[in-house]
């Protein structure tokens, strides 16, 4: 960061990464906020590109991880293509970050030895997702971007096997000092999550781990 002459960044970066940068350093926001892209990511690429062309030092600054749900393999991909090297630097997925402020562990003896990714994003207006897998049982799912299709991803799991009565926790800006969590079975984390979510970003997490805190053992 105190390298770069210029930092693309988006929305779900903090203050305080982007005082790392040299204060004479360029800064260009380019969104990403759901349904709200500010530029389209063939855009971003090109000017990724454009900028390490101009002899500039780019960092590409991301929030959590740039290679999980991040398209940072689609900026890499426009990178080589175009002979501008590059490195990627690791970061601390949301699913992790949330996790470990919460307590929920992801993987355990007693309840998950998967733990699985997966997006909440709609691809022409439904959820793609392979339901009969997700919903086997000894798994933690951590859903992203799921917050508005919370629903049809319920209806979808326990179509495929998952009992409602699965311990959930929903977390909004986990690892933050805004963090919030809804906790329950999936089906009343479901039902609550429209009147409860705050409009930041929230990840929901599910499986037997979700139980495994003492505000569930109390509440349930
Ligand atoms: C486009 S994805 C980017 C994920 C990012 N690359 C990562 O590794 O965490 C954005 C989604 O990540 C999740 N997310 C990011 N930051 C979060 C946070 N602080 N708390 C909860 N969920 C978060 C939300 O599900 C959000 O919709």
């Amino acid at each position: 960061m105190g390298e770069a002459d210029v930092i693309v960044h988006d929305r779900l970066v903090g203050e305080g990464v982007l005082d790392l940068a040299r204060r004479d350093a360029g800064r260009i926001f380019v969104g990403k906020a759901r349904a709200n892209h500010c530029m389209p990511q063939e855009e971003i690429n090109a000017l990724i590109v454009r900028l390490a062309r101009e002899g500039k030092r780019v960092v590409r600054l991301k929030g959590g991880d740039p290679f999980v749900f991040g398209r940072g393999g689609e900026e890499v991909e426009a990178c080589r293509a175009a002979g501008v090297p590059c490195e990627v630097v690791p970061g601390v997925t949301a699913a992790l970050a949330c996790a470990a402020a919460t307590g929920i562990p992801l993987t355990h003896r007693d309840h998950a030895r998967t733990v699985t990714f997966a997006t909440g994003h709609t691809r022409d207006g439904r959820l793609d997702l392979d339901f009969a897998a997700l919903a086997r049982p000894g798994q933690t799912l951590a859903v992203y971007m799921g917050v508005t299709t919370l629903a049809a991803l319920r209806d979808g799991l326990v179509a495929a096997g998952l009992p409602a009565g699965t311990p959930a926790a929903l977390v909004e800006r986990g690892g933050t000092d805004a963090q919030r969590v809804l906790r329950g079975t999936l089906d009343d984390v479901v039902a609550r999550a429209p009147a409860w979510h705050a409009g930041g970003p929230a990840l929901l997490l599910a499986g037997g781990v979700a139980a495994e805190t003492e505000e569930v053992r109390l509440a349930a």
